[in-house]
């Protein structure tokens, strides 16, 4: 039975460093909202196109679009195993399309982690973030930096700083994004028994830690 989960969090928390991980070492598909959206804006697509001042001012890009390459995403083959969503749901519309769509597609969600930590640790979290430009793998200039200053150890390309790392947007997409728009999400899910909070202000092997635990004890429960 696939194992699908969902990751939540505010901007900066750590969901794609873990999601990463998690999804190579365990065989399950990553699906990153905002990396295919950034890959959509590189490629120069119409959904690039408009979603690239949306995201660069902190805004959340419209729930159709997002639905849309969501269904698009889950019809397509490599969920077998299960899949972790980073990134998705954002909205309650969002979570009620996810559920329309695993209904058809006979899956269920087996946990939510929510990942915390504080607006300020945020601030300083993405203040010193760095992805590649190829492939979105994602650096931090005091806790995980690349052999080579502004090189990616994994494909060579260039390191750089996202639009929306900037502190003013950083504190937009909280307010706007975490604070606002994602608190219907987490009370939905949080209805459904599904929530697991994750103390996301550990060093990033106490937190793999944490969900490793987590991930046992939902394997455990289905074997
Ligand atoms: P998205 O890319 O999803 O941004 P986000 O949710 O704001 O999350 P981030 O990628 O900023 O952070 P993260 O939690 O993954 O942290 P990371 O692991 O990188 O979305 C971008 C935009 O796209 C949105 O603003 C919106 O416009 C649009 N969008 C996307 N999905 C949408 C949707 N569903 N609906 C509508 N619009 C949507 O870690 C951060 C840094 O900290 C890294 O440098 C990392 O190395 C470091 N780090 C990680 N863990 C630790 C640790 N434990 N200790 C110290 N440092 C750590």
């Amino acid at each position: 039975m696939p194992l699908d989960l969902i990751f939540m969090g505010p901007p900066g928390a750590g969901k794609g460093t873990q999601a990463a991980r998690v999804a190579a070492q365990r065989g399950l598909a990553h699906i990153a909202t905002g990396d295919m959206l950034r890959a959509a804006v590189r490629d120069g697509t119409e959904l690039g196109r408009q979603a690239k001042e949306i995201m660069a001012r902190g805004d959340l890009v419209p729930d159709e679009v997002i639905i849309g390459m969501i269904r698009e995403r889950l019809s397509g083959g490599g969920t077998e195993n299960g899949f972790i969503l980073d990134g998705f749901p954002r909205t309650l519309a969002q979570a009620e399309a996810l559920d329309a769509m695993l209904d058809g597609l006979d899956r269920r969600i087996a946990a939510v982690p929510v990942f915390n930590l504080g607006l300020e640790a945020l601030v300083e979290r993405i203040g010193g973030r760095r992805v590649c430009r190829a492939q979105e793998h994602v650096y931090h200039l005091v806790t995980k930096p690349p052999a080579v200053p502004g090189i990616c150890d994994v494909d060579g390309s260039e390191l750089y700083q996202r639009d929306d790392d900037r502190e003013d947007v950083i504190r937009t997409r909280y307010r706007k994004q975490w604070e606002d728009a994602a608190t219907p999400v987490l009370d939905y899910y949080e209805d459904r028994d599904l929530v697991v909070f994750i103390d996301a202000s550990g060093t990033p092997e106490q937190v793999s830690q944490e969900l490793d635990e987590l991930f046992g004890r939902l394997e455990a429960a289905r074997s």
